[in-house]
């Protein structure tokens, strides 16, 4: 079985309930793929026809946030759950700009199958799932299908500088989802479990900051920086 099938991901339930749910306990997944859009208006808008890479795209959701900005935008779409690729064909039925690849990104770091070179190339939440050696050799992957002046931009989970940031960085989080579950009215314990469940998977690999922001200016990105961060919550990513 691959690494990818050994993990949750390949179960639809939890993907369901991933679906369902992130929008709350990715306490600011809504202003982070604001970043995002602003990000894009301000950098790659201008760029005629352009072409995006969402990578780990699950059901879509980075990349219709383009889409609405946009519409002049050729999509390649990659994930390796049929069921979140099913999730984003439905979403994106009316559209004709959009190609699927299911892949794991251990997959196409064996077997490079995608043909494009890209303006923007993003991914949310899936690039924690490698190695750091994993990581590093995605980044040489990135880089290798940016056009020049393209950028990479990476919404993701990060590993705290040290065990005790980390602990407070899960209490925060926590009080954060609190926070979110009040301002809805929620009184079910939704996420008792989550920050648990979280820090044992062996498929979650978060690495530093420090280290990710490293790996890229190594690999040649320029202008690398982290745009914003909360806790474990980071958007950062460079330019070819
Ligand atoms: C937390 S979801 C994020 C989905 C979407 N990008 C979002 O922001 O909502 C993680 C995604 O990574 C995908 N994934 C899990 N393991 C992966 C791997 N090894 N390679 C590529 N994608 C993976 C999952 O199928 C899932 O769609």
């Amino acid at each position: 079985m691959t690494e990818f099938g050994r993990s949750r991901w390949a179960d639809p339930d939890f993907t369901k309930e991933y679906r369902e749910n992130a929008d709350i306990y990715i306490v600011e997944r809504g202003r982070m793929f604001g970043i995002m859009r602003s990000f894009y208006r301000h950098f790659i808008s201008d760029a005629g026809r352009k072409c995006i890479l969402d990578l780990g795209c699950g059901d879509g959701v980075v990349t219709h946030n383009l889409l609405s900005l946009d519409n002049d935008i050729s999509a390649t779409l990659v994930d390796p759950s049929a069921y979140m690729l099913d999730k984003a064909r439905e979403r994106f039925s009316d559209s004709d700009n959009i190609t699927y690849v299911q892949a794991s990104f251990q997959d196409l770091l064996q077997h490079d199958r995608i043909q494009h070179d890209y303006n923007f190339i993003v991914s949310s939440q899936a690039i924690h799932h490698l190695s750091t050696k994993e990581k590093k050799r995605l980044f040489v992957f990135i880089l290798s299908h940016l056009k020049t002046g393209g950028y990479f931009m990476n919404i993701d989970v990060t590993l705290a500088p040290s065990e005790n940031l980390e602990d407070w960085y899960m209490q925060l989080w926590n009080e954060w989802m609190n926070d979110r579950k009040a301002d809805l009215g929620i009184d079910r314990d939704l996420f008792k479990d989550i920050i648990r469940r979280y820090k044992k998977a062996d498929e979650n690999r978060p690495d530093t900051l420090e280290e990710q922001l490293n790996a890229l200016s190594e690999t040649g990105f320029r202008e690398v920086d982290c745009f914003y961060k909360y806790g474990i919550f980071s958007v950062y990513g460079g330019k070819k």
